[in-house]
């Protein structure tokens, strides 16, 4: 039985709804990774422990990922907007992302996965900088799965960050199109997320990737994060396959 699933029949049957509907295996799924606060209250724990469960889980929805053959994973961990949570709770946001680089690269390195972050650097210290720069620059030729962390992330100021660099550079307006402006994005040469999901019930993007939505899929789910396994990843993807994604375009009558 193929990892990660808690029957046979449910792989065979996400399998075969592949293959009858002939509908494409989304090559980028992208996640807002909500509910961590939450879960802990729910538990009675400090908000903290919450944030180390739900980073836990990301080896797990990696390993998901693989398995339904998904290329581009793209894993909203801290918004732009997020600096302003009290600062014990930043502060641990940020130690738990340092300490998950340096614990896990290797092992995804062994995977053949390749690490990109998606956001601004400048406000991290110097050595997390370092980490992150490392564990891109190590995996960058690793052609499994990419896997995207945005992190000091917000969908506004990569759209201004591209802006600015486009004046910077006196690129010529008339010859600036969505494949060239495309360029100027974090998510550079990453294709569009075509299935965004978002856990813990709240049905909003919170800035998350404004340009590269544009024609994704939806799937909200009230599971809070750390508690999001394979059964609602199946979830996610049946409901994802039932879509019907038109692009502004209307059915060929011929069909
Ligand atoms: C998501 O969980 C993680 C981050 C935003 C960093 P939250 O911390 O937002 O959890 P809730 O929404 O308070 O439950
Ligand atoms: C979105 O979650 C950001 C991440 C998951 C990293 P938030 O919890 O920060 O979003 P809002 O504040 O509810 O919109
Ligand atoms: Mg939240």
């Amino acid at each position: 039985m193929p990892k990660g699933f808690k029957n046979l029949n449910q792989a065979e049957n996400l399998e075969s709804k592949r293959q009858t509907n002939s509908i494409k295996t989304p090559l980028h799924i992208a996640i807002i990774m909500d509910g961590n606060g939450r879960w802990a209250k729910k538990h009675g724990l400090p908000r903290i422990q919450g944030h180390r469960k739900g980073v836990d889980n990301i080896r797990n929805i990696v390993r998901i990922a693989m398995i339904n053959k998904i290329q581009y994973l793209t894993l909203y961990a801290f918004s732009t907007e997020n600096w302003s949570r009290p600062a014990s709770e930043v502060h641990g946001l940020i130690e738990l992302l340092a300490s998950v680089i340096d614990r896990e690269t290797k092992e995804l390195h062994k995977q053949n996965i390749r690490i990109k972050h998606l956001g601004r650097t400048e406000n991290l210290s110097q050595n997390l900088q370092r980490s992150i720069q490392k564990a891109v620059e190590i995996t960058k030729n690793n052609i499994g799965l990419t896997l995207n962390v945005a992190f000091d992330y917000g969908g506004r100021n990569e759209l201004l960050e591209a802006a600015k660099n486009i004046i910077r550079e006196k690129v010529n307006p008339d010859l600036l199109d969505e494949t060239s402006f495309e360029k100027y994005l974090y998510s550079s040469g990453i294709p569009d997320p075509d299935l965004i999901i978002r856990t813990a019930g709240e049905m909003r993007l919170s800035n998350f990737l404004l340009w590269q939505t544009a024609y994704s899929e939806y799937y909200f789910t009230k599971t809070l994060w750390p508690d999001f396994d394979e059964i609602d990843m199946d979830k996610a993807l049946s409901e994802y396959y039932k879509r019907k994604r038109q692009f502004g375009q209307i059915e060929d009558e011929s069909n």
